[in-house]
């Protein structure tokens, strides 16, 4: 079957980009607003495109009716986020902040989840969760109906029990979850892992 993108249709064409390019690293990127609410949110188009120093990436699409997302708005108000790696037992709460609330609603609080100070910018980041990275916005690009965002890394958290002091990260520990299309995730240790 071929798909002739100028042909195709909106949601043809999101069930088709998700579908095939998986799995997908979720960015739970936490942020605050002007007016010092927390927000938090999850994105599937998420990655790393730096190591020395980290850049990550983070692609958050405008609303249906063409208002930016709280995190969107959120990052070109500060400059900053967090982004925070999801575990298996966080993935429930992890949906929940997926949820359209308005912008004074703070999904720390909706999702049963602690908000942490970060070291090195205003976002909080997610307590429980056991990776983390403080990030300044180091580019910001539009592209279409998405706003790409390049985060530059200013400190990276990993739980003591999941890395070695070289940077070292169990995946039996760390527990990530990424995504495939249709409310349906991957894990990212045990008998998913294949060796080559
Ligand atoms: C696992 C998962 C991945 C998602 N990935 C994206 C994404 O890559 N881009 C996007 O715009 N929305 C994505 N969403 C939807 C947003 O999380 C959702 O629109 C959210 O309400 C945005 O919140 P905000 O307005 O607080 O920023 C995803 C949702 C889930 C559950």
């Amino acid at each position: 079957m071929e798909f002739l993108v100028k042909e195709t249709d909106g949601d043809t064409l999101f069930r088709l980009i998700t579908g095939i390019v998986v799995p997908r690293p979720i960015g739970w990127i936490s942020t605050v607003s002007r007016e010092g609410v927390y927000n938090l949110a999850p994105f599937s188009f998420f990655n790393a495109v730096n190591d020395c120093p980290p850049v990550v990436m983070v692609s958050v699409s405008d609303r249906d009716d063409g208002s930016p997302k709280d995190t969107a708005r959120n990052i070109l108000d500060t400059g900053e986020f967090v982004v925070n790696i999801v575990s298996e037992d966080l993935l429930e709460k992890m949906v929940i902040t997926s949820e359209e609330f308005p912008p004074e609603v703070d999904e720390f609080k909706k999702a049963g989840l602690t908000p942490e100070s970060s070291k090195t910018v205003k976002a909080p980041r997610v307590k429980e969760a056991r990776a983390k990275i403080e990030c300044r916005l180091l580019k910001h690009i539009r592209v279409y109906d998405t706003n790409l965002f390049l985060g530059e890394a200013q400190l990276i958290y990993v739980a003591d029990h999941v890395a070695d002091g070289e940077g070292r990260v169990d995946p039996e520990k760390l527990r990530a979850v990424g995504r495939i299309g249709g409310g349906m995730y991957v894990k990212a240790f045990g008998d998913s892992i294949l060796r080559a």
